[in-house]
């Protein structure tokens, strides 16, 4: 019979049979899904993988450094941290458009991780976290047309360009059974458990141009947003929830004085997979709490609104 200890031991020997004495190199997002990939092959091959962790800048709070001291001192897996946050944001600097600002991200991410690569001396084998919905998703939109959706930044272009065959153990696996895996492995619950984060990080959560103002502002109303739901106990409900920080600015009031600043949108979802979802459905307290959180705590937000669109029609993400 199936079972996820006996699928990670299939999944070991297939990884050891087709690198071989070869070396690996794996691009950690942050993720769940990279980072179960990484401690898989790592249990396969050891020292043969090196990680590198390609630090976009578009990060939530506090998150890069967790997950560099996650890989080094509890994994013990060979980690290199790469800083091009300066050259991430400045080339998205005017950019508004979603499929550009996707390509802008997924081309820097590849020159940036094949300059490490070079550094390391190379290697023969690139590791993906890529999922089973990834690999349908980039392809068409089930069920109609071949139109792509969204560019994912995960899939495509990096391994032909640099000669190197890709390890994708989870191609098979969706969303929960990579969870099941990495647990199978001994990843902490507390990371397992995180809701699942795009590749291209806030950029795609702050709709329009991004600047490093507004990417500091949706970080501090999102850390806000993420701690009232986990402390009313409603986080491992939530298939995803994030704010989104919109560029629509609206007159409000403070004190005696008049604000325009921006709207913050707070979006949560359930969903199974990722590939429909609803929207998640907050007590309105909850969110008159956390809407005046918000609004005191940041500078620059001042209003606050709650998305109720499931997908389809919608997408998880606002772009
Ligand atoms: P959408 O917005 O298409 O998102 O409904 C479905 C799921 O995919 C995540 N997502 C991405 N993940 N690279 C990723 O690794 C990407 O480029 C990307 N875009 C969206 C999204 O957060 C949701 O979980």
């Amino acid at each position: 019979s199936w079972t996820m200890a006996a699928y990670r031991q299939k999944m070991v020997e297939k990884i050891r049979e087709q690198v071989g004495d070869g070396n690996v190199i794996c691009g950690l997002s942050g993720g769940v899904d990279s980072s179960v990939a990484a401690v898989l092959i790592h249990e396969a091959i050891g020292d043969q993988l090196t990680c590198i962790y390609v630090d976009h800048g578009l990060m939530r709070l506090n998150e890069s450094e967790q997950v560099v001291t996650m890989f080094r001192d509890q994994f013990n897996i060979p980690l290199v941290h790469v800083d091009a946050s300066k050259t991430f944001i400045g080339e998205l600097e005017g950019q508004s458009d979603p499929e550009t600002k996707r390509k802008i991200i997924g081309r820097l991410f590849i020159e940036t991780f094949e300059e490490e690569a070079k550094k390391l001396g190379g290697a023969d084998f690139l590791a993906q976290g890529t999922l089973y919905p990834d690999v349908i998703e980039s392809v068409s939109f089930t069920g109609g047309p071949s139109v792509t959706i969204k560019s994912h930044h995960n899939v495509g272009g990096l391994p032909e360009r640099m000669n190197m065959q890709l390890v994708e153990p989870l191609r098979e696996l969706f969303k929960d059974e990579v969870r099941a895996l990495g647990r199978e492995l001994g990843i902490p619950e507390s990371f397992i458990g995180r809701h699942p984060f795009p590749g291209p990080g806030l950029a795609i959560r702050c709709p329009g141009g991004i600047t490093p103002e507004k990417l500091d502002i949706l970080r501090q109303a999102d850390a806000i947003y993420l701690d009232e739901i986990r402390k009313s106990g409603q986080y491992d409900k939530i298939w995803q929830a994030f704010a989104v920080l919109l560029p629509v600015q609206t007159v409000g009031v403070m004190g005696d004085g008049r604000t325009y600043e921006f709207v913050c949108a707070l979006r949560a979802v359930t969903s199974v997979d990722g590939m429909t979802a609803d929207f998640y459905q907050f007590d309105m307290n909850f969110l008159g709490r956390t809407a005046t959180r918000i609004i005191n705590e940041v500078r620059g937000i001042n209003r606050v609104v709650y998305d109720v669109t499931s997908k389809p029609p919608g997408t998880i993400e606002w772009e």
